[in-house]
């Protein structure tokens, strides 16, 4: 199973794997609902069905939609947040919250270091947590380019109103 999820989403695996070890992030969880958060997510990652299709192509790395683009497919946000990004309900774990909504419509008031505080402190723009069901723990160590990256493919996508809005 874990092997399915290094294939499709190498970048969430490789910091996944970094976070098992006895000084990792794991090792400092004191909170046990965090805890159970990512019990559940991890389950959920791999009772997931996955397409066995090889990772799209590697566009080359740099401060772009495209190379953002391609981050969202390898670290697996479009595995939650769904191929449009819309978000939603998670099939199968209602433990956890919806996947919030990452169109511009979703996003709105957003700015680029917005993102950078969701990815690397887990915090919304009004300083509330984001749930650990959205494993920014394991994201944080993506690089300032790679979030930048993020942050301009974000923009790019069509916008998708939330359904409960
Ligand atoms: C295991 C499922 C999962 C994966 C994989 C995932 N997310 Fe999330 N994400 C969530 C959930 C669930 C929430 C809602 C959390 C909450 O309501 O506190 C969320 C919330 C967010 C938020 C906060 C948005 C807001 O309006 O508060 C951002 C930003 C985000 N995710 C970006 C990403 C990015 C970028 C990736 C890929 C690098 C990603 N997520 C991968 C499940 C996931």
């Amino acid at each position: 199973m874990a092997g399915r999820i290094v294939f499709r989403f190498p970048l969430l695996a490789t910091v996944v794997a970094l976070n098992l070890t006895p000084g990792g992030i794991g090792g400092k969880l004191s909170n046990q609902d965090t805890a159970k958060a990512i019990k559940i997510r991890h389950h959920f990652l791999s009772a997931t069905e996955i397409p066995d299709v090889p990772p799209p192509p590697a566009p080359p790395e740099g401060v772009t939609a495209e190379y953002g683009h391609y981050l969202a497919e390898i670290a697996g946000c479009i595995h939650c947040h769904g191929p449009n990004l819309a978000g939603g309900p998670l099939p199968g774990v209602p433990d956890a919250p919806p996947a919030a909504n990452l169109t511009p419509a979703g996003l709105k008031g957003w700015k680029e270091a917005d993102l950078f505080k969701a990815i690397r402190q887990g915090e919304k723009p009004d300083g509330s947590r984001i749930n650990a069901f959205m494993p920014w723990q394991d994201y944080r160590h993506m690089s300032t380019l790679q979030l930048k990256a993020l942050w301009l493919y974000l923009q790019t996508v069509p916008p998708v109103p939330s359904k409960n809005q």
